[in-house]
């Protein structure tokens, strides 16, 4: 008989303060992992993954030796297969999981997902690895060509803190959330929809601007408006403008300057809605509207667009919507 191994895994979801559509050409973001995760419990035992779930319906049952994690059912299972795909354990696991990261929202419940049963499952590499297999198998479960964001935020983060990401050489500098600084996410009300083909799209038109001026974390705004076709220089442009705003918002976070951090995310929805049009006029009203509220300094769509959630930074108590997101700490797994 194999050995049964006791395991109490958890990964949290993610806020990005600012820094969206960069992680895909190697550039920088401003995440902070939130208290809100997914947390597995079970054994290590046998020789499928048997993973039962208290917020969605379905088990999750995975041969070790699966092939096709895009097709496996319930599909919120895809993620759990991607992750025996990418990570082959030798042995099995029985147990459930909990999840309270809102789903489709833009907080990443697929990244802690993935995140906790790696770790559930036995991956003991440093977080980098464990955030690239994570990657890997959400690519693998979505077919989506996801960037490395999501799952280096809930694996690396710091308990009170956001960190500037490089998603070239995957540095990370953890910068302390001061108390001044309320940070908020309101789901637009709008599901996030052609999420896939839209990601994989802009993906693309990035990498084509970059056969025109080189590698776009490099490039400054002069090298970006020499690119011709109109489209190409607007995408570049929101990304080589966003790697600044990233650098100038870990600034005026270390200094506690709410009103430079907020001038900074409206910028950068503005960014994200006019240069990379991945917003929608329903996110964008939502944005408008919590801006409009006293208190609140700034405003900008999260993740990868198309609906779900805003991210607001505010005075302490000026929104009583949505979620308080509070920097939480980092993944982590204990095993007896
Ligand atoms: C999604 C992707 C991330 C990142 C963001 C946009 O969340 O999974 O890799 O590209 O969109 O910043």
């Amino acid at each position: 008989m194999e050995p049964v191994t006791d395991v109490h895994a958890f990964a949290p979801g993610r806020v990005n303060l600012i820094g969206d559509h960069t992680d895909h050409t190697g550039g920088l973001c401003l995440p902070m992992a939130v208290s809100m995760g997914v947390t597995v419990r079970g054994r290590r035992e046998g020789d499928r993954i048997v993973l039962s779930s208290s917020v969605v319906r379905g088990t999750s049952d995975i041969p070790l030796d699966v092939t096709s994690p895009a097709t496996v059912e319930p599909s919120w299972s895809r993620y759990v297969a991607g992750v025996v795909a990418e990570l082959r354990p030798t042995v099995g696991f029985t147990g459930g999981l909990r999840s309270d990261v809102p789903v489709g929202a833009g907080m990443s419940s697929s990244a802690a997902l993935t995140v906790a049963v790696a770790l559930a499952l036995g991956h003991d590499g440093d977080v980098e690895a464990l955030a690239r297999t994570c990657q890997l198998a959400e690519q693998r479960a979505t077919g989506v060509p996801c960037g490395i964001l999501d799952q280096l935020a809930s694996a690396a983060a710091r308990e009170g803190h956001a960190f500037v990401l490089d998603c070239h050489t995957l540095e990370r500098t953890h910068v302390p959330v001061p108390d001044g600084i309320e940070v908020r996410v309101v789901h637009s009300g709008q599901e996030r929809t052609l999420v896939g083909s839209a990601y994989a799209e802009r993906r693309a038109q990035c990498e084509a601007a970059e056969s025109v001026v080189g590698p776009l974390r490099l490039a400054g705004v002069t090298d970006v408006d020499a690119i011709e076709d109109p489209l190409l220089r607007r995408r570049a442009r929101h990304v080589v403008t966003e790697n600044q705003r990233v650098l100038d918002a870990a600034e005026a976070l270390r200094a506690g300057d709410l009103e430079a951090l907020g001038a900074l995310l409206d910028e950068g929805h503005r960014s994200l809605r006019d240069d990379f049009e991945v917003s929608t006029p329903v996110v964008d009203a939502t944005v408008e509207r919590l801006r409009a509220q006293p208190g609140v300094h700034g405003v900008r769509l999260m993740g990868g667009g198309f609906g779900g959630c805003v991210v607001a930074v505010t005075e302490p108590g000026a929104l009583d919507e949505g979620w308080h997101a509070r920097p939480g700490p980092g993944a982590w797994v204990e095993v007896g």
